[in-house]
């Protein structure tokens, strides 16, 4: 696709290997030329071989130029030569990439961003994904684009924030040695407020205190309020009002069991064992071919809950 030149954008230069139809983007001290592999590589890769960068973006490094290649072609390598190299302007070094990542059939697309350490706290991933989402959110074929950051990452949480992304939710990451979260940052073209922003099931119990106490000890949830005669107790994900949650109420008549599924953040494995020993009756827990790790707890009065988590490494 051959785009028309906006206002603080030039078409790339002749010559540019990857990717002849996409544009030079200017920001006030950075030029975000499209990506050559000849050009840029040598620079790239001594960023993503840096151990202390690595560490700073939770990642691993590059052992090998090789590895940065693979590295590149994975996550970027199908996204319509929408990568970017950071120059500062007037040096011609890559000092960073900010690029889409491979295509995936979908209108919303994920970015990521890479900046060599020398450079960090100046501002200058902020000026260029500003740029850059702004752009990318002007395309016919985007409707959004998102983040997935490790919840740990703050200054790239800041580079999203900088560029319009809010927090719209959360997934379970196996990084090497751990379990971690990302964060997901979004932002969309034409923002909208959600028609539905929490569900909350309901649960008949037998005891409603008991399934309370239950779900708190074993899933971290937060008591938002339970009712004097012990028949309603309200609990959600956060100690923060507007979110999803579960209600419970005391039953009245014969339970029709229910299934629920818990999506966690941590491994399930000793969720499992936690319940074993309250003595529980569960399935072990098993991996599913969608990359999660799940078990599923069956409650006395028959309500199946499915807790889904990381697979471990
Ligand atoms: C993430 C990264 C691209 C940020 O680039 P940068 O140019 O240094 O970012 P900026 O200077 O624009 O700063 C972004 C935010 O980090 C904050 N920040 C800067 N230095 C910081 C520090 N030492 N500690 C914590 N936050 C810091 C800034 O204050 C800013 O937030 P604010 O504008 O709300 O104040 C860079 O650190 C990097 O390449 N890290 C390794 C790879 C990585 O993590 N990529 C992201 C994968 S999701």
């Amino acid at each position: 696709m051959i785009l028309a030149p906006r206002p603080g954008e030039r078409h790339a230069p002749a010559g540019s290997r990857h990717n002849r139809t996409m544009q030079l983007l200017t920001t006030r001290r950075l030029d975000l030329a499209p990506y050559d592999l000849d050009r840029d590589l040598e620079a790239l890769h001594n960023m993503f071989a840096d151990p202390e960068w690595a560490r700073g973006g939770y990642s691993t490094p590059s052992r090998s130029e090789a590895e940065s290649v693979e590295r590149l072609d994975r996550e970027f390598g199908d996204n319509g030569g929408r990568t970017w190299v950071l120059r500062l302007r007037p040096d011609e070094t890559a000092i960073g990439v900010i690029a889409v990542f491979s295509d995936q059939g979908t209108t919303i697309r994920g970015l990521s961003w890479y900046l060599s350490r020398e450079h960090w706290g100046a501002g200058l991933m902020s000026e260029a994904a500003r740029v850059v989402v702004d752009h990318l959110l002007a395309q016919p074929d985007i409707t959004g684009v998102e983040a997935w950051i490790d919840s740990r990452n703050t200054r790239s949480i800041g580079v999203a924030r900088n560029a319009g992304l809010d927090l719209a939710g959360r997934l379970p990451r196996t990084n090497p040695g751990e379990i971690v979260q990302s964060i997901i940052m979004a932002r969309a073209a034409t923002p909208s407020d959600p028609t539905t922003f929490a569900i909350r099931p309901i649960l008949q119990v037998p005891n409603v205190t008991t399934t309370a106490a239950l779900l708190r000890d074993l899933l971290g949830l937060h008591l938002r309020f339970q009712s004097d005669d012990d028949s309603f107790a309200r609990l959600e994900l956060t100690q923060w009002n507007g979110g999803s949650g579960i209600d419970l109420q005391s039953a009245t008549s014969e339970i029709s069991p229910s299934t629920i599924t818990f999506e966690v953040g941590v491994l399930v494995d000793p969720l499992y064992d936690a319940a074993v020993a309250a003595g529980l009756t569960a399935t072990p827990p098993a991996n599913t071919p969608w990359y999660r790790r799940t078990f599923t707890l069956i409650l006395p009065e028959g309500h199946q809950l499915t807790f889904s988590g990381p697979i471990p490494q």
